[in-house]
């Protein structure tokens, strides 16, 4: 069975990162499901940023957690890529998106330091308020712990970055290897969340080796790779 195609940030290397225009992009290309990183705002809320800080992704600076939303919503995060103006994107608001197309989200909590625990709880709060389909990721197995403990039915995955152990904890559901890991263990592939896919080598690797989910920044792309091939 081919991977399913996750949008890495939407179709990112197109639009510019986890804006609506990206999603909708990744959406027409045909992509399975949709994957965001996320941060708590000084006031709680739930935004779809992948750095600590905006400085890259918008018109704005300073860390995420030091700026309420409403600061937040003050800057543009689309034209640094070339692309229409876009606000800063909350969880909830793609969470609409995913409600309106059936689609699945991979929601990944950012290295919950700061505010620890609190992540896990107003993620489980929001996906208890909405029925949407979505898989929870993290690099931090403490995370994933806590949030499973909150929402033992949403389905999990650990990410790994530098090294990739066989057995998982009995809270996770998937493992997450790098593709740069995937390629290192030919023996292991089957079942798994594979991340950032886009050389079309490793497309293949992933078919090949039965990967469960393929996360890319090319979602149209990858899905004319995976028919042609
Ligand atoms: O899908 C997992 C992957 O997104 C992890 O790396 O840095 O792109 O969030 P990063
Ligand atoms: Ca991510």
């Amino acid at each position: 069975m081919s991977p399913e195609i996750v949008a890495h940030r939407g179709a990112s290397t197109r639009r510019p990162e986890h804006t609506l225009a990206a999603y909708d992009l990744a959406l027409r290309q045909g992509a399975d499901g949709l994957e965001c990183d996320v941060r708590l705002t000084k006031d709680g809320h739930l935004v779809c940023v992948h750095d600590r800080v905006i400085d890259r992704t918008s018109d704005g600076h300073g860390k995420v957690s030091d700026l309420t939303l409403a600061e937040l919503q003050r800057h543009d995060f689309g034209a640094w890529h070339g692309g229409e103006p876009s606000p800063v994107l909350t969880l909830e608001a793609l969470i609409g998106l995913a409600q309106d197309h059936g689609t699945r989200l991979f929601v990944e909590t950012k290295h919950p330091v700061r505010y620890g625990a609190q992540v896990e709880r107003t993620l489980a709060a929001v996906l208890n308020r909405h029925a949407v389909e979505a898989v929870v990721m993290s690099f931090s197995v403490f995370a994933v712990h806590r949030f499973k403990k909150l929402k033992p039915d949403v389905p999990t995955v650990l990410l790994y970055d530098r090294l990739w152990p066989r057995t998982l904890p009995r809270f996770v559901d998937y493992a997450g290897p790098g593709i740069h890991l995937l390629r290192r263990h030919p023996d292991r592939g089957q079942g798994v969340y594979t991340w950032t896919v886009n050389e079309p080598a490793d497309i293949a690797l992933c078919r090949d080796r039965g990967v469960r989910f393929l996360a890319t920044d090319n979602p149209g792309e990858t899905r004319e790779h995976l028919a042609a091939n």
